[in-house]
């Protein structure tokens, strides 16, 4: 059994037994018989007053997994460019092929992961001219704001020259937003091209129920709206985000601490010999290791302590790892361990190759 689940960019902490019991109080009040029930207008309610928009502007999808790929559905298809950005999350691919779109990586930029915004802005052009005219978009680009894994951010002058160029839709993707503070939002009063996206999958502490959500321009949002099967979210996880939302100030609250505890992992990670840190504002680090990551990651594993690596990734696969922040306990078990197989492997390196025997 692992001691530290550090994988999969999760909330430590789960919802207070309180607010868990306020959830399974309600539940117990719904009518499970019925598809429908007064949630999810509350959840869109609460959130439309949540960000200042309508209710009209937001879609709610089972993980914003799902409204990455009902957006690929409602937008994408044959003749539509989706362009992604080397490494960035894996879904954008997945739902983008799904939708028979074509799929366009414009790998980022070292030294610091920076979004090729010149390139993208290349294919975005080229494909206006390959689609067919009918289509509403030529190309769609996903900008994971920050992008996960690598911590990144893409500057605002270059979402606007993303959102300035012909046929095409940017969709930023928000989902450590609580963390970063950083949002793009707003824009959707002046933009008809952005779209949003959000989770409680992660500050809000209830990724296991699935719910995510899109901001949109209305017209969007209605497009979406015709490619969502009906009652894609149970009724359960509708009240259990409503009721985590309207504790929105705890969440916040949670939010900053372990952005906290995330800083001082990044500096205790960067203090080890020959590790790289990428900055991050988020709850996962990217950071460098000075043996082949492969290595690292299983003795990692042996050792009970699960993060995340990368060996499809051009950029990342032979010396990046990404941990997620964990519980105080959790963090400083994966220090420790790290430390102990860092030291184990440079000092493997360190001593000579034993000769073979020569036989008898
Ligand atoms: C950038 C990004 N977008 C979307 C998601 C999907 O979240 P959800 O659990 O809402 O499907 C994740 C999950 O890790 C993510 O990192």
């Amino acid at each position: 059994m692992a001691r530290a689940w550090l994988d999969k960019n999760e909330s430590p902490k789960d919802v207070p037994e309180e607010l868990k019991q306020r959830i399974l109080e309600l539940a117990r009040g719904t009518d499970f018989a019925r598809y429908e029930g007064p949630y999810l207008d509350r959840l869109r309610d609460k959130l439309g007053a949540v960000n200042s928009v309508d209710k009209t502007n937001l879609l709610l999808g089972s993980g914003s997994d799902e409204c990455i790929l009902i957006l690929c559905l409602a937008f994408g298809g044959p003749g539509t460019r989706v362009i992604i950005a080397s490494p960035t999350f894996a879904t954008y691919k997945d739902a983008a092929t799904w939708s028979h779109s074509t799929v366009v990586d414009v790998p980022r930029l070292m030294p610091d992961f920076r979004l090729d915004a010149d390139r993208v802005l290349e294919e975005v052009a080229s494909a206006d001219v390959s689609c067919p005219p009918k289509k509403q978009f030529a190309s769609i680009v996903f900008v994971c704001r920050p992008n996960n894994p690598t911590g990144s951010i893409c500057p605002e002058e270059d979402v606007r020259r993303l959102l300035a160029a012909p046929r095409c839709l940017v969709v930023v993707d928000e989902a450590y937003y609580e963390f970063s503070g950083l949002t793009l939002a707003p824009w959707i009063s002046s933009y008809s091209n952005v779209i949003v996206l959000r989770t409680f999958s992660k500050a809000y502490s209830i990724a296991g129920l699935r719910v995510g959500y899109v901001i949109a321009p209305e017209p969007l949002a209605t497009v979406m709206e015709r490619r969502r099967l009906p009652y894609n979210i149970s009724l359960f996880s509708q009240l259990s985000a409503l009721v985590v939302l309207q504790e929105e100030q705890y969440f916040l609250r949670w939010a900053r601490e372990l952005r906290q505890a995330g800083e001082d992992l990044q500096s205790r990670l960067a203090s080890l010999p020959g590790a790289k840190v990428w900055p991050s504002t988020t709850n996962f680090i990217l950071f460098a290791t000075p043996s082949p990551s492969g290595r690292v990651h299983s003795m990692l594993q042996e050792r009970g302590i699960m993060v995340r690596r990368y060996p499809g990734e051009p950029l990342l696969a032979d010396h990046h790892l990404r941990v997620s922040v964990g519980s105080p306990q959790a963090n400083a078990a994966f220090m420790q361990e790290l430390a102990a197989v860092l030291n184990g492997l440079s000092q493997q390196a360190e001593s000579p190759a034993r000769t073979p025997c020569a036989g008898r």
